[in-house]
């Protein structure tokens, strides 16, 4: 996979095919942004990264906030959608998270842009219809 990348996926199957490849581009340290409208796949593409990485029981923090899984590498998993203030963040250790130890995943991430690092990955997804989506990845450096 080569950046930018931009694609417009047909199908669940392609979109775990595009999050395997991405996934072997990623290692300890990286941020990766992930906007789009809910139900656009966010969630969905990070679990199948992760599976590349032998955690099988990703879900969705929108409720928790962040959810954490410890494995050959260690990821931290946000979602920014319910938070109100950007003190939630601080309250729960954002800063951090970003020690460069883990591999960060942030849903909803532009509802919070001036905490971001620099450096990151920025995916953007679109609906298209039931099983379409376009999908752009950006590398900050
Ligand atoms: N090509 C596709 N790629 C990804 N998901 C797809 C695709 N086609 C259909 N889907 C479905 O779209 C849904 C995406 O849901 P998901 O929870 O990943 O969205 P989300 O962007 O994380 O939403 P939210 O903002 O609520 O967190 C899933 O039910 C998935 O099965
Ligand atoms: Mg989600």
């Amino acid at each position: 996979m080569d950046f930018p990348f931009h694609t417009v996926i047909q199908s669940e199957a392609e979109t775990i095919l595009n999050a395997q490849d991405f996934g072997k581009q990623i290692k300890k340290g990286d941020v990766i942004l992930l906007n789009g409208d809910l139900g656009s796949g966010k969630t969905f593409f990070v679990k199948y990264v992760c599976k590349e990485f032998g955690i099988e029981n990703v879900s969705s923090p929108s409720f928790t906030i962040v959810n954490e899984y410890h494995n050959k590498v260690d990821f931290i998993h946000f979602d920014f959608y319910r938070i109100k203030k950007v003190e939630e963040l601080y309250d729960i250790g954002f800063h951090e998270y970003l020690s460069g130890e883990n591999i960060i995943f942030i849903e909803w991430s532009n509802m919070f842009p001036e905490i971001l690092p620099k450096r990151n990955y920025q995916i953007d997804l679109k609906f298209v219809n039931n099983t379409s989506r376009e999908i752009s990845i950006v590398k900050h450096e």
